[in-house]
């Protein structure tokens, strides 16, 4: 049952109590596997604005955060194919063990550009947490770290995914009617 009026045309697919629960397990193997340090989580805007403030706050560890911006989609529905950084992390990465946190692989472009950018830096690790992937839509390959829910290839709006900039704020991950 979906209580917003303005996202009628949203079919719920992952409940806001299912998306809390898997965030949870997530955080805890990631407390577990990085015992002893203190990772920099790196959240991906916009996509990932509510998982990653989720995810930091189910990681009993000191963590830090820090931001940045890519876009490919540019407000479309299809990848145009060129991945740009529109705003950078504030602080070197260099021997720092930096845990990406994303919303959505889909083709692969975005992180697989991505990645290798952040590989030049020099971390001491780089991996990924995707709350989503898509295989079915994978077009370059990508290693997923950890991974919330594998999903089919569908629109998805909510929990920070868009429709043409709308529907992030829903607390849900729903399948658009008529996208
Ligand atoms: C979305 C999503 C991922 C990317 C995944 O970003 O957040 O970053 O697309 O797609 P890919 O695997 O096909 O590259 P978008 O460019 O729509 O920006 P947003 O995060 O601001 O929504």
């Amino acid at each position: 049952m979906n209580p917003y009026s303005f996202a009628s045309d949203v079919k719920p697919l992952y409940t806001e109590h299912q998306i809390q629960q898997r965030v949870r397990d997530l955080g805890q193997s990631i407390a577990e596997d990085y015992a002893g340090l203190a990772p920099a989580l790196i959240g991906v805007m916009k996509g990932s604005l509510f998982f990653f403030a989720d995810l930091a706050r189910a990681i009993d560890l000191p963590l830090t955060v820090d931001l940045l911006e890519v876009s490919s989609y540019a407000g479309g529905t299809e990848t145009t194919g060129e991945v740009r950084i529109t705003s950078d992390v504030s602080r070197p990465l260099a021997g720092q063990h930096v845990l990406v946190v994303e919303d959505i692989v889909d083709t692969g472009l975005t992180m697989n550009f991505l990645l290798d950018n952040l590989r030049a830096r020099q971390p001491a690790s780089l991996k990924l947490c995707s709350l989503l992937v898509k295989p079915s839509r994978a077009r370059v390959p990508v290693q997923i770290d950890y991974r919330g829910f594998t999903v089919e290839d569908l629109f998805l709006v909510g929990y920070g995914l868009d429709y043409a900039e709308r529907y992030r704020n829903l607390p849900f991950i729903g399948v658009m009617k008529n996208p």
